[in-house]
């Protein structure tokens, strides 16, 4: 065996133990390093302070400590509190966590009775509704943040009600649609987005505090009363599951990737449309930058960027289910993992919706060239199929069979379908009359699509009114 085999810690040239590697931390260095989370649990200290002050109220109503320990404790966190908002709160590394750094400082402020606020509670019931409060909180301003972004999809829906553009099937021309009715789309899938965190919010509103480490606590402590204080439904019914379950953050994170895949869809689009190949809308300088080289360039950085957030917001969902599967009950340092993924993706989601709603605000359609290209790829075909039907009785298949055959008549004299003239339609289908013509155009094709849901200006205008209605 050489030397450099050898798994003994020894001397290396530099006179550092061989295991030290390229770090020069001894062991107890790297276990702090590895250990602490204040740099990122600092965000839990409402949450903290929160679960706190519920605590120190329940122990004295219960008797479990003296009200004279019960209002030290309180206007020592008070206290606390003034130096958080203050920035003047010092956060230690030493004291590992958000927890143990606000529990400490109470004690140098107060003295020895800050030791009695963690009677009947451990860390891990702490950190539990922390997390849930921060969750829950982040699930509620994303609604907010949700129906602000409806709320500007519905003005813009109601200005361009009737503005024709054209709707796509694998991105070919397929139908005429219109722009609102294109936008309002997006309010529905938002708006089923917005019921996805109201939902996790109903599952995750149960307050783990007082599941103690993982057993219940023998002290006579009231954790419905705690519960109420916080704002939750009830408490948990099982100790072990409050102190290892992090599904209210999974079905959070679902909900966020969920939303951020549509966001990304909208954003694609809004791509797609500044191009000046499709030259459907225009952004302002607020959300587009120039090029360093390119002079004409206008480049959509905002909406490519909300394109590529749901990358990290679907990641964190990731992250944390792998951090969370096959871990026994109950708690497991693994679970402070739980934390960073989830703040990125809520901050990422933030971002995108704050950002989206900003550029929908922004963006100016052109409906001159929408209402072009509407018309064009032969994108009334389907009417003229329909008419036959309605009007000659003809069997769809049919119908379907001789529009081919006028498509490819003018696709071949390089004209649109309305540009054919009687007797060209009459050669392929001699019962056609002139009538047919009021079928043919994109305007005629969009007021034709009556049904419910539909694209007809006067269904969207339905639509946006029940949405403002929902959202008022
Ligand atoms: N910082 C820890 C976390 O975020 C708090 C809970 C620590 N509990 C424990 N038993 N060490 O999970």
């Amino acid at each position: 065996m050489t030397d450099n085999a050898s798994n003994t810690p020894k001397a290396n040239g530099q006179g550092q133990a061989m295991w030290g590697g390229r770090f020069s931390a001894k062991p107890a260095e790297l276990m702090q390093a590895i250990n602490v989370s204040i740099g990122f649990d600092k965000r839990l200290w409402a949450q903290d302070l929160a679960g706190s002050r519920a605590h120190a109220r329940m122990l004295m109503n219960q008797g479990v400590i003296s009200s004279h320990d019960g209002e030290e404790i309180l206007e020592g966190l008070a206290r606390v509190e003034d130096e958080l908002l203050s920035g003047t709160f010092p956060f230690r590394d030493e004291y590992e966590d958000i927890h143990m750094n606000i529990e400490a400082r109470l004690r140098e402020l107060i003295g020895p009775t800050a030791g009695r606020l963690h009677t009947a509670r451990s860390r891990n019931d702490q950190v539990a509704v922390d997390f849930r409060l921060w969750v829950r909180d982040a699930c509620d301003r994303t609604v907010g943040q949700l129906e602000a972004l409806q709320k500007a999809l519905l003005a813009q829906a109601e200005a361009y009600a009737d503005a024709l553009m054209p709707g796509f099937t694998h991105l070919q021309p397929a139908q005429p649609v219109t722009f609102g009715h294109h936008l309002m789309a997006y309010v529905e899938m938002f708006g089923r987005d917005a019921g996805r965190f109201r939902d996790a919010r109903v599952r995750m509103n149960e307050c783990p505090l007082g599941a103690a480490a993982l057993a219940g606590s023998p002290f006579p402590i009231d954790r419905h009363q705690t519960a109420t204080a916080l704002g939750f439904d009830r408490p948990t019914a099982n100790s072990l599951d409050s102190v290892s379950s992090r599904d209210f953050a999974l079905e959070a994170l679902s909900a966020a990737s969920i939303t951020a895949t549509h966001l990304s869809r909208l954003a694609e689009e809004i791509v797609l449309w500044t191009t000046p190949m499709f030259g459907f809308i225009k952004l302002t300088d607020a959300f587009t930058t120039g090029s360093s080289i390119m002079p004409q360039k206008k480049n959509p950085d905002a909406a490519e960027l909300v394109r590529a957030k749901v990358g990290r917001i679907l990641g964190s969902l990731t992250t944390l289910t792998v951090v969370m599967k096959g871990l026994p009950l109950a708690y497991s340092k693994d679970m402070q993992e739980d934390k960073v993924p989830t703040f990125e993706a809520f901050d990422a989601l933030e971002l995108s919706l704050l950002a989206m709603a900003g550029m929908i605000a922004d963006l100016t359609p052109n409906t001159q060239n929408m209402a072009k290209a509407a018309g064009a790829g032969f994108s009334t075909a389907t009417d003229l199929a329909d008419w036959l039907v309605r009007t000659l009785n003809m069997p769809f298949r049919d119908a379907h069979h001789v529009t081919g055959s006028a498509v490819k008549t003018a696709e071949g004299l390089g004209v649109d379908l309305a540009d054919l003239s009687l007797e060209q339609f009459q050669a392929i289908e001699p019962q056609i009359t002139n009538a047919v013509y009021a079928v043919l155009t994109p305007a005629a094709s969009a007021a034709s699509r009556m049904s419910y849901g539909g694209t007809a200006p006067a269904q969207v205008r339905a639509q946006i009114a029940r949405w403002k209605e929902l959202l008022a």
